[in-house]
């Protein structure tokens, strides 16, 4: 028999600003999870949040895409929105782009990473939640932990993880995907996904076929048609026993490594990585946070988490994280701080060029 996680999130509403998810929010979706618990369409889950995100990590019996799954995640963002806009919560229903269900939440705001394996011996899966930022950020952890044998040292000295993996990328412009494997391609995937905004790793697997890795890559902005917001994105990663270590699942974290979102959607920022409780963006909306948790799933239950962040020996990350977002912070609104003008998610910059039309002028040659 074989088990489902499924982790859908949305920003349903936030305090104050874009800060931090309300806990009534959270009691409301957790309602709706018990009920459907009860009814037999979950095995188990787990609600958390990375600032105004919530995730519903949840395990089943059904596959992915599953309607009765993917309506109970949708159920509860809806119920909860309506406590947001009794609470006059910022953003409240920000990411739900319908209040027709459809199948699936493909589409209607959330964000989706699912996975369906045949439980190990032991099963270790992690769960990462990211805020303020966009799906390519994963793209360089990911990378690191399926491909540099710099950071999973079982790529080396691991005889089941030597062969390499398999990357699975969404061009999320032209919405047309390629498969590249490493480390016979991976000079090619780096030319891809070095391409963060366009270019995203949606799946990692082993060569034999079997899922390593999933990653939300649902874009708002190309959902709605327009640039209604960048989609703060989650991420499952199988560890051990053929697939990287947890330490090494954890270990491209140690590097606050740049992504774009934090204020406005419209700002490269450094990654910081926190507990559960610290997943707090407030120095100007951010820095960009990720959270990390660490689950055994066993017989579709999830027996954890451990807070993976919540260590001292990420408490270097977060300094550099600090004094990084110090620095490219006194850029103001120039580039490399604030995004070029097409990947912004606000701008004003057609307003001004129509005032100023008129003053521009042919330059001379001289
Ligand atoms: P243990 O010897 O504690 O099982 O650890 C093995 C391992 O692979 C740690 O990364
Ligand atoms: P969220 O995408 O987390 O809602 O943040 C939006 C924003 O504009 C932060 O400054
Ligand atoms: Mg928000
Ligand atoms: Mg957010
Ligand atoms: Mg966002």
């Amino acid at each position: 028999m074989k088990t489902t996680v499924s982790v859908i999130k949305a920003d349903i509403g936030s305090v104050s600003g874009h800060c931090v998810s309300h806990p009534a929010l959270m009691e409301k979706c957790d309602e709706v999870l018990a009920n459907a618990l009860e009814t037999g369409i979950l095995e188990d889950y787990y609600i958390t949040r990375c600032g105004d995100d919530i995730d519903l990590i949840m395990t089943h019996r059904n596959g992915e895409l599953n309607e009765e799954v993917h309506k109970t995640a949708y159920d509860a963002f809806i119920q909860a929105t309506e406590i947001a806009r009794d609470l006059k919560l910022y953003g409240a229903g920000q990411d739900l782009l319908s209040d027709t269900f459809s199948g699936n939440v493909k589409g209607m705001g959330p964000g989706c990473a699912e996975m369906e394996f045949k439980e190990r011996r032991s099963d270790p899966v992690i769960v990462y939640c990211m805020d303020k930022t966009e799906p390519g950020a994963f793209n360089l952890p990911i990378f690191k932990i399926f491909a540099d044998p710099f950071n999973t040292a079982g790529l080396v000295i691991d005889p089941s993880l030597h062969d390499g993996f398999s990357f699975e990328v969404f061009d999320v412009m032209e919405h047309k995907k390629v498969v590249l494997d490493c480390p016979e391609e991976m000079y090619d995937l780096l030319a891809l996904i070095g391409s963060t905004g366009r270019y995203v790793i949606k799946r990692v697997f082993k060569k034999n076929g079997e899922i390593a890795a999933a990653v939300s890559t649902d874009k708002l902005n190309m959902l709605a048609g327009e640039y209604v917001g960048k989609d703060d994105p989650v991420a499952i990663v199988r560890a051990q026993s053929g697939f990287p270590a947890n330490g090494e699942c954890v270990e491209p974290f140690a590097f606050p490594h740049m992504v774009s979102g934090w204020m406005r959607g419209s700002h490269n920022g450094p990654m910081m990585p926190t507990s559960q409780e610290e997943a707090n963006p407030i120095r100007f909306d951010g820095p960009p946070r990720v959270v990390g948790l660490g689950f055994q799933v066993t017989d579709a239950k999830l027996v954890g988490p451990v807070d993976l962040f919540d260590d001292p020996a990420f408490d270097e990350t977060r300094r550099q994280s600090a004094n990084i977002a110090t620095y490219i912070r006194r850029h103001g609104p120039f580039e490399p701080h604030r995004l070029p003008s097409e990947e912004m998610e606000y701008t004003s910059l057609p307003g001004v060029m129509e005032k100023l039309e008129p003053r521009f002028e042919d330059m001379d040659d001289d």
